[in-house]
């Protein structure tokens, strides 16, 4: 071997294990040098017999997910504890009880291998998980993050710099799924399966109120009065009413939600000269918004960009691209965090 390279500092991969639980999934992820090399979740379906997230469940369940599903991240991935180079955790915004075990696990994984520790922010991931793989978004771009417990539009300047333009000013898009959903008698999570439903659907069958709040913020409580006094209505002269409408009722609710999320979309990308838009969060799996989005971004020649699946509801994935451009800029915490509940 030329004597050149005998000097040099041996390269040493950047590893970096993310840990999300900052809701009703548990999530662990591994990025090697940039790339996502593994992306697992578990799901907790104990809470769809409660129609709702019980956080002292959520809480119990990761505590149980949690290590397996490391141990399962690390084995898939060939990795070895000892060739980590820092562990990440969601920070926040989430249930505190189910965020405090990411937390602490993080935190104990941390001291033990003597490794950097990194705190991320679950709304930033949502949006960064638009750098994972390829094509990605040039800055600035709007992203539209819609998730189970925040709607908001954000004109994104670089990694580190969101303006927020836009959000709800009562439930968040998914929860308005949700619960549309259980007024529906549908399960909880109740938005993939409107989704479901909706493709056998007319969505122009019954018309739901879209509501028109100035500038880019969005409401969508009034929906829900509206679809429960319509329901009332209709169960009182059928009481086989939503059974024999179901497709059509969810085609016209998602219709409703779709049309009210892409009006403020499109305003703010023709008010902000933006041509390049994202959607975010778990709603963004929703296969109406991705449609009309496309559709919405040919007709005006702008770009479209949309995560895969895995990376639409709740991933460690994005936990991990958040962690591996904080590393490299050297933003750690330190063993005394501690968890926030809200932005
Ligand atoms: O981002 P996420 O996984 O968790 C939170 O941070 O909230 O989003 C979950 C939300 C739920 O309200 C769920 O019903 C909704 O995303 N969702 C959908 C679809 N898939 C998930 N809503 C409509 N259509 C879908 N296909
Ligand atoms: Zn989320």
């Amino acid at each position: 071997m030329s004597s050149q390279f005998t000097n040099q500092v041996p390269f040493k991969d950047r590893i970096i294990l993310a840990i999300e639980s900052s809701c009703d999934d548990t999530a662990a992820a591994i990025i090697k040098n940039g790339k996502v090399i593994c992306n697992m979740v578990a799901n907790q379906a104990i809470h769809e017999q409660y129609g709702g997230v019980v956080p002292e469940l959520a809480g119990r369940a990761h505590q149980q997910h949690l290590i397996p599903l490391v141990t399962s991240a690390l084995e898939t991935s060939g990795i070895s504890k000892k060739d980590l180079s820092a562990v990440a955790f969601t920070k926040g915004p989430g249930l505190i009880g189910s965020l405090m075990v990411g937390c602490s696990f993080a935190k104990s994984m941390a001291q033990s291998l003597n490794i950097p520790l990194i705190g991320v922010n679950h709304m930033q991931a949502h949006v960064l998980a638009h750098f994972i793989d390829e094509p990605t978004p040039a800055f600035p771009f709007l992203c539209l993050t819609v998730s189970g417990g925040h709607t908001q539009l954000t004109l994104v300047k670089n990694y580190f710099d969101f303006e927020t333009i836009g959000k709800t000013i009562d439930d968040a898009a998914g929860e308005a799924f949700d619960k549309s959903a259980k007024l529906l008698g549908l399960p909880y999570p109740g938005g993939p399966l409107i989704d479901k439903h909706a493709k056998m659907g007319n969505p122009l069958s019954f018309e739901f109120p879209i509501s028109d709040l100035p500038e880019f913020d969005y409401s969508f409580s009034g929906l829900k009065t509206a679809i429960l006094y319509f329901l009332r209505k209709e169960i009182a002269n059928n009481p086989h009413f939503i059974s024999e409408n179901l497709a059509d009722l969810c085609a016209s609710i998602q219709h409703s939600i779709v049309k009210q999320l892409l009006k403020k979309l499109k305003k703010a990308a023709i008010q902000f000269n933006c041509k390049e838009l994202a959607l975010a969060g778990g709603v963004s799996a929703n296969s109406a918004l991705r449609t009309q989005l496309t559709a919405l971004c040919q007709a005006n020649e702008w770009k479209a960009f949309i995560p895969a699946f895995e990376y639409c509801t709740d991933n460690a994935g994005m936990v991990a691209k958040t962690a591996d451009i904080l590393y490299q800029e050297g933003l750690f915490e330190t063993l005394e965090t501690t968890p926030f509940a809200r932005l």
